[in-house]
C-alpha cells in the first residue's frame, strides 16, 4: 500500500471514530420538551375533546380525521388563536359554543399533547443505531 493511501485510510478511520463517538455521547436528542400544563385540567380538556368529536376532523399524533389539520402542536399558536376558531368556526369547521372554562380546559389538553413532542414526521430523524428521535 502506497504512503498517501495509508494516510488517507488513517484519516478516514479517525474521522469515523470521532463521528461515531460524538453520536453516542450526544444525549441532547433524547431530551423532552419542558412540560407546562395542569395535569388535572388536561384530563377535563380531553373529555371536552372527546365529547365534541374534534378527532372526527382533526388528528393528534397523525391519527384521526383528515378534514382539518393535525392539532398536536396547535397550542404553540396560543389560547386566543384556538378559541377564535371555536367561537367563529371556519369553512367546514362548525361553531362550538363552549364555556370559557371548557375552552381553557381544552387548551390545557392541547398544551399536554404539544409537550409530548412534535407530530410532524420531518421533525424526526433516524440515528445510525436505528433509533428514531426528535431533532
Ligand atoms: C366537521 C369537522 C371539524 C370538527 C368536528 C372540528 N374541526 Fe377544527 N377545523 C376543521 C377544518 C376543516 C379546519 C381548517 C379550516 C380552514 O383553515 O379552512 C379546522 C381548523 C381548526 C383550528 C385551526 C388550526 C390551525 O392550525 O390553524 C383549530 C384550532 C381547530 N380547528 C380546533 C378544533 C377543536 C378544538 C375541535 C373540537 C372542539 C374542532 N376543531 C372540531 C374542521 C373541524
Amino acid at each position: 500500500m502506497g504512503k498517501p493511501i495509508l494516510i488517507l485510510f488513517l484519516l478516514l478511520s479517525l474521522a469515523f471514530l470521532v463521528f461515531s463517538s460524538s453520536i453516542y455521547k450526544d444525549d441532547t436528542v433524547y431530551e423532552k420538551k419542558p412540560v407546562a400544563y395542569d395535569a388535572a385540567l388536561q384530563k377535563e380538556g380531553r373529555l371536552i375533546w372527546q365529547k365534541n368529536n374534534c378527532h372526527v376532523c382533526h388528528q393528534l399524533y397523525g391519527l384521526g380525521g383528515f378534514l382539518g389539520p393535525d392539532l398536536t402542536n396547535v397550542a404553540d399558536k396560543g389560547y386566543y388563536y384556538i378559541d377564535a376558531f371555536l367561537k367563529v368556526g371556519i369553512n367546514s369547521m362548525p361553531i362550538f359554543n363552549l364555556t370559557e372554562e371548557e375552552s381553557l380546559h381544552l387548551f390545557e389538553f392541547l398544551k399536554a399533547t404539544n409537550a409530548s413532542g412534535s407530530a410532524n414526521p420531518k421533525d424526526y430523524t433516524i440515528l445510525m443505531d436505528g433509533m428514531i428521535v426528535q431533532k
